[in-house]
């Protein structure tokens, strides 16, 4: 004897669109493995007139996007309008109605993620955002439920697919930054608009998300310091693999003392690292913890099928828990924590500077590492005279000492440019 639960959808682009098809398509299949009847009720979108690669009975579809939240038959709702202000109000009117919510919305949780768990916590409802991580990996529960027993030290995570699938093209191609940008585009990875991807921001509201799970801190989106990859140059991949490593667009959660640090910028990871095999547009996140070592998990992180598996995924479990009739309390209390300064965290600098290659030109860029207290690990020249170039490699220091070398080399003389800079990951101090 299977349930019925009425589910509303707000939302049917690339991922609501996939997410409808699929309860349409598999609805008894669906019945036959979890005992639920999953109806779609109503699914509300902007254009009317858009086509549809999904079919529903006449009335389902509508633009009246309240009508999703007052609908009395509708037990269960699916967020997948994206954007923070409407679609975060209409997500907490039906938690305020008492309904569960399913979410993607990355920029909703990362930003608004303490109102909604306390709504949800009033009312006693599931709100379950798996696809706003990684699309399809399943990455969320593990961390908030599976390894809620295990103190996490580090989350590293390859979480945006448009800048590892330019990252992958410059490094084994040699392409230069907006040849690969402009593929990406054309192959449908990156936006008309690319700029929330290559600017780190979407990594930086994942980032925000993994960490708040990981370490039960919240992080906020203002919280997490980024970067992004479009100063990136070709010359600078090809440095990184002859020296054994790969550079990745990398969302860096950590415990540092008793504090929290998270970032996102474009890292050099040894090629040993797994993250450095991630290619093209795949996802992956690695976590390490003091009991359960390294995992890894990785796999399709965008695109309308994968990410509504894992929303189906949640809407099953929302159901599920809505027919036990219980209160659901959140997966994950919240507790105070500081967050660590990005200029306070030791990083290793990778530097490409170009100089005039002169008598005393070393010790003078040797100097201006030194005055800051940062000492240099390794240096190599490229060329010679006028097209001199220096590789230099530092050891671990404080973010802001490193940038106070950067500052000090403006008085190098024969310095003509500081050409890029890439954090380092590696054990080594
Ligand atoms: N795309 C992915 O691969 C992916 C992966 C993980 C997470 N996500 C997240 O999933 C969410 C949805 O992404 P998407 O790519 O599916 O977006 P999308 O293709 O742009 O679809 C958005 C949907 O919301 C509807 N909508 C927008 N404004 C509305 C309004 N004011 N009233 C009613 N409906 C409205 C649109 O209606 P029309 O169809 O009529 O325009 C459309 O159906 C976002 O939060 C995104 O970050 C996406």
């Amino acid at each position: 004897m299977n349930t019925t639960i009425g589910v509303g959808i707000l939302g049917a682009g690339t991922v609501g669109g996939a997410l409808v098809a699929r309860l349409v398509d598999e609805r008894s299949s669906i019945a036959a493995k979890t005992g639920l009847d999953l109806v779609v009720r109503r699914v509300a979108v902007k254009d009317l007139n858009k086509p549809r690669d999904f079919v529903v009975a006449d009335g389902v579809l509508t633009d009246d996007r309240n009508s999703v939240i007052d609908d009395p038959e509708i037990d269960l709702v699916v967020e997948l309008m994206g954007g923070r202000d409407l679609a975060g109000d209409l997500v907490l009117a039906a938690l305020e109605a008492g309904k569960p919510v399913v979410t993607a919305n990355k920029e909703l949780v990362a930003s608004r993620g303490p109102d909604l768990i306390a709504a949800a916590e009033r009312s006693g409802v599931a709100f379950l955002f798996e696809a706003a991580v990684g699309g399809g990996i399943p990455i969320i529960r593990p961390l908030s439920e599976s390894l809620a027993g295990e103190p996490v030290e580090r989350v590293l995570g390859i979480v945006n697919g448009t800048t590892n699938f330019i990252l992958t093209r410059m490094a084994e191609d040699g392409a230069d930054y907006a040849d690969s940008l402009a593929e990406a585009q054309e192959l449908g990875y990156a936006e008309p608009d690319p700029t929330a991807d290559v600017s780190g921001a979407d990594a930086a509201a994942k980032a925000a998300i993994l960490a708040s799970l990981a370490f039960g801190t919240w992080v906020g989106l203002d919280d997490v310091y980024h970067e992004g990859i479009d100063a990136l140059s070709s010359v600078d991949m090809a440095f990184a693999s002859d020296f054994g490593y790969a550079v990745k667009l990398v969302a860096v959660a950590e415990r540092l003392g008793t504090g929290v640090s998270v970032r996102v910028h474009p890292v050099m990871i040894p090629l040993d690292h797994p993250l450095a095999s991630i290619r093209g547009a795949t996802n992956a996140i690695f976590i390490e913890g003091p009991s359960v070592g390294e995992l890894l998990f990785s796999g399709p992180g965008a695109g309308g099928a994968p990410t509504a598996t894992a929303v189906l995924g949640d809407v099953i479990d929302a159901a599920r828990e809505t027919l036990a009739g219980a209160q659901v309390a959140p997966r994950i209390r919240f507790s105070p924590g500081d967050l660590v300064p990005f200029g306070d965290v030791p990083t290793k600098w990778y530097i490409r500077l170009e100089v005039d290659d002169r008598p005393g030109v070393l010790a003078q860029i040797a100097a201006a590492f030194g005055s800051a207290g940062v000492s240099i690990k390794s240096v190599w020249q490229e060329g010679e005279g006028s097209e001199a170039l220096l590789l230099i490699v530092t050891h671990r220091a404080r973010e802001a000492a490193q940038r106070e070398a950067a500052r000090n080399l403006r008085e190098v003389e024969a310095l003509r440019n500081v050409a890029s800079v890439i954090r380092v990951e590696s054990d080594e101090p």
